[in-house]
């Protein structure tokens, strides 16, 4: 059959690209509201926000586990419009995911969690075997193969879910807060594993609310407001809440949910992503 001529022009070298997407759910003001954003491959890219801005509704609509309710998504050549949902599947092993609560299974081992996602693509046995090891050195976890998740700490949890989102080698990797629940040490031992990642050509893409850390990396940073797209720096920093700031009150108690500790802000809720 033939394809369907490519009606977008997508520049070269993007791996994202949205065209004017919005996002309603059932109730309320809209999630996204005319987002328009291009990723190139091997970026490295940084989404900053306050609570509530559509930061964790980007990412669903990039994984397609949500649908625009406009606009035009083309993630890696796949039009997430149109895509059938047979081809879903073979569109997201493209994709490594991570989630602020690491979404392990915690009555496998350390090494069963990991050889899962490579079981689901239907690796060999022997690959696995190879595999699975080289990514737990990796991530600095080559002795607690044997472990369940609960008999870790948070920061090797994370390295956990971060080893099973690598292992298959995505072209992409999403990550929804993954330092939300660690301690600052920890929060930079994942940060600096991405940055890794990132230097064998992945793209990431980093969901945080980590403000020293994107301060110090001096990444590309987007910063989203209310749905929209407040700005795109290439070597950007967390935005001031003062310059983000309208003068609506209930900006205000946002700040609520994060308290000052050490040099950085922390989240003191975990809301739970979906
Ligand atoms: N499943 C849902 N049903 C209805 N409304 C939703 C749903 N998910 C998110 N929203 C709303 O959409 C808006 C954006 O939510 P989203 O989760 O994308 O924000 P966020 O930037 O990720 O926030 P946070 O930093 O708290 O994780 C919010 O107003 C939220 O209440
Ligand atoms: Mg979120």
């Amino acid at each position: 059959m033939a394809r369907k001529k490519q009606a977008h022009q997508i520049p070269e070298g993007n791996v994202i690209t949205l065209e004017n997407v919005y996002k309603s759910y059932a109730k309320g003001a809209p999630a996204l509201n005319g987002i328009s954003l291009d990723i190139k491959q091997g970026e490295f890219v940084f989404i900053v926000g306050n609570s509530g801005s559509g930061k964790s509704t980007l990412i669903r609509l990039l994984l397609r586990e949500l649908k625009p309710t406009e606009g035009y998504i083309n993630v890696l050549g796949y039009e997430l419009n149109t895509i059938r949902n047979s081809r879903i599947p073979k569109f997201r092993r493209n994709l490594g995911i991570v989630f602020q609560d690491f979404r392990l299974l915690n009555d496998r081992n350390v090494y069963e969690n990991v050889a899962f996602a490579q079981r689901v693509i239907q690796v060999s046995g022997r690959m696995i075997q190879k595999n699975v090891p080289a990514i737990l050195a990796m991530v600095g976890l080559a002795d607690k193969y044997k472990s369940k998740p609960l008999e870790l700490s948070g920061g090797e949890q994370q390295r956990v879910a971060l080893a099973r989102a690598i292992v298959n080698k995505p072209m992409i990797l999403l990550c929804d807060e993954p330092t939300g629940n660690l301690d600052p040490a920890n929060a930079w031992e994942i940060m600096q594993l991405l940055e890794e990642i990132n230097e064998t050509g992945t793209t990431v893409v980093v969901v945080t609310h980590n403000r020293e850390i994107v301060n110090a990396m001096k990444k590309r940073v987007i910063t989203m407001k209310k749905g929209v797209i407040l700005s795109d720096q290439q070597y950007g920093s967390y935005i001031d809440e003062e310059i983000g700031e309208d003068e609506e009150e209930e900006d205000e108690d946002e700040d609520e949910l994060y308290v000052e500790q050490g040099t950085g802000s922390w989240r003191t809720d975990t809301l739970p992503l979906i």
